[in-house]
């Protein structure tokens, strides 16, 4: 299982000298890019968010949202919220440097979504087994059908007292699938409508989304599968980076705190190998097209 971890020396959120082809590859096939040595500095002043004091306590993360440049789930006072944001800023647009500067086949199709700072701790905050992100599982989400456009994550741990991000990567999306497509019926007839009027969905969810949301929902409630699945358990140490498809590279988060994520979204037709896709591997499963 330590092939599905690809190490990669960079020091530069501006990426060069990298073999970008094969690097898109492996993460195309689902396997994480590793950057032991790609920090995300902090001033001496920045240091002071490193509290979950900051967190307005109503939301788990502090996200920023790049559209309408608002900082939220965050407390504070003007001053010091300004700083933040400038900070969280400061990690998007370095994780759009790195995303771009490696991949740059990606650059015109990209869709930059959320920033998030994670001040809090993954261990005890859970509140169901659905929403319990130490269970191995793939990004789905009930409310945000994307219709097959990838979930693109880049994350960073900046604890301070040299506390690892405890995950577990799990096996290859192919071999989960195979493992509960079989389990998946089809979407009811007029579901994905009535949810969508009903303001469930914020589109309309199509049978793509339904079979991603129950293969979320089946790895985390299958305790053979969380515990004797292939997988890999790695702490990512302060001071690295660590980018994957997480709607594709099963991923359990175990412990750890301080951390920065940005998620990006791309087409499927935006990629290098469209057919390694979650959407293109369960088409050719089912034998049919999952999105209208
Ligand atoms: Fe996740």
């Amino acid at each position: 299982m330590q092939e599905r971890l690809i190490s990669v020396e960079l020091d530069d959120w501006q990426a060069n000298g990298v073999d970008s082809a094969a690097l898109a590859a492996a993460l195309e096939d689902g396997k994480v890019l590793y950057f032991p040595k790609l920090a995300f500095a902090m001033s001496e002043a920045e240091q002071r968010f490193l509290s979950p004091a900051w967190s307005d306590g109503k939301a788990k993360n502090i996200g920023y949202d790049g559209a309408i440049d608002k900082l939220k789930g965050a407390q504070g006072d003007a001053a010091d919220l300004a700083a933040l944001k400038a900070m969280v800023k400061r990690y998007r647009e370095s994780s759009i440097n790195l995303i771009t500067s490696l991949f740059p086949h990606y650059r015109q199709h990209l869709r930059i979504a959320q920033t998030s700072f994670r001040p809090s701790r993954v261990e005890g905050r859970v509140s169901s087994w659905r929403k319990d992100d130490s269970r191995l599982h793939v990004d789905a989400f009930p409310s945000r059908p994307n219709h097959g456009e990838r979930i693109l994550r880049v994350f960073n741990n900046v604890n301070p007292q040299g506390e690892p991000r405890q995950w577990r990567v799990g096996q290859r999306f192919d071999d989960v699938a195979a493992r509960y497509l079989g389990q998946i019926g089809r979407p009811l007839p007029g579901s994905a409508a009535l949810m969508n009027a009903l303001h469930i969905t914020k589109s309309r969810r199509s049978e793509y989304d339904h079979i991603m949301l129950q293969l979320h929902d089946r790895m985390k409630a299958d305790p053979d599968y969380q515990a004797n699945s292939p997988q890999l358990a790695f702490g990512f140490p302060p001071g690295s980076t660590w980018v994957c498809f997480s709607d594709q590279t099963p991923h359990a988060a175990m412990g750890g705190q301080f951390m920065f994520e940005q998620t990006l979204h791309l087409p499927v037709n935006g990629l290098h190998h469209p057919e390694c896709s979650p959407l293109r591997v369960l088409e050719r499963m089912r034998g049919y097209r999952l999105v209208a």
